[in-house]
């Protein structure tokens, strides 16, 4: 039996579901039963009629779909698979931050931790961010996404909200640079440039469109253009390439791909479903305060 045929197998038995962020590697992303952006799928985690989610992305993500979840079990192949940004605030820096601003309201980006979003306001995702500050917040509360300071710049641009900049940022966006995008355009003059809004203000100022990973999946099936220069983590490509055979992609910059996306593999696949590991959990006092902040999100969108 192949690898993919033992996940089958194994999937039937645990009578579970495969969920793959648009980062992961090819192959992971081959064996899901749905592939997409970090909410979405947490989302589609929470319609699944399957009793256990074998979630393919990092830690957060897997938090979410159990926050969304909380009766079912979610297992998550690798546990270190982490992400930078979300670490970039804990609990006790949130704390200390509300006191010394009485009256902010947080914002969470949903790349945060299941206790931060459980001390926060409402949640945003990079697709609904804009709607968010827009609808959840007038133009008198003074309001601080966290943690990426990219999001909120790129959200402060484009709506009229007083925003406190929390200094998180994601390392692989950080690693795109405007020149990166300038030398792209002049190898393929044709293509139109995507970027994810966690990249620097600089680099949105030279590229065409702004999107989430989802939004620029449904965006490239639409757009007439042919070619596309993508400013995100470089997963993004193969899942693009897979729903748009007849269209090219190239990377923003080689360097931007994210090795905890990287460490789910298919053995771990495997091995997370014979041995029901690693189990996501999550206490219940956050879930119920986590959720509170999702669903507030969900109202607007
Ligand atoms: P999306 O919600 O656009 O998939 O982004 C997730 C992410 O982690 C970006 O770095």
């Amino acid at each position: 039996m192949d690898v993919k045929q033992k996940i089958e197998k194994l999937k039937k038995k645990r009578n579970a579901v495969i969920l793959v962020h648009n980062y992961q590697l090819p192959e992971v992303q081959d064996i899901a039963d749905y592939t997409g952006d970090s909410l979405g799928l947490s989302v589609e985690a929470s319609k699944t009629k399957a009793d256990v989610i074998v979630f393919c992305g990092v830690y957060f993500m897997a938090e979410t779909a159990k926050i969304l979840s909380p009766e079912k079990t979610v297992l998550i192949p690798d546990k270190h698979a982490g992400c930078p940004l979300a670490n970039m605030i804990n609990i006790k820096q949130l704390k200390e931050f509300k006191e010394k601003n009485p009256g902010v309201k947080i914002l969470c980006y949903v790349n945060s931790s299941a206790k931060i979003k459980a001390e926060s306001d409402i949640c945003c995702t990079s697709a609904n961010a804009l709607e968010i500050a827009e609808k959840a917040f007038t133009e008198d509360d003074k309001i601080c996404l966290i943690p990426d300071k990219n999001l909120a710049q790129y959200v402060a641009s484009k709506v009229k909200r007083n925003f406190i900049f929390w200094p998180g940022y994601c390392p692989t966006h950080a690693w795109i640079l405007p020149e990166h995008i300038k030398k792209q355009r002049e190898k393929y003059p044709r293509a139109e440039v995507l970027a994810h809004p966690e990249c620097s203000q600089a680099v949105l100022a030279v590229s065409d469109k702004v999107f989430s990973t989802g939004g620029m999946s449904s965006y490239v099936k639409k757009s007439k253009s042919k070619e596309f220069i993508i400013g995100t983590e470089n997963g993004m490509l193969y899942r693009l390439k897979q729903d748009n055979p007849d269209k090219e992609f190239y990377p923003a910059a080689d360097i931007a791909v994210c090795r905890n996306m990287k460490k789910i593999t298919l053995d771990k696949v495997v091995w997370s479903l014979e041995n029901m590991k690693e189990e996501v959990i999550v206490p219940e006092d956050i879930i119920s305060k986590a959720k509170t902040s999702i669903q507030a999100m969900l109202k607007y969108v």
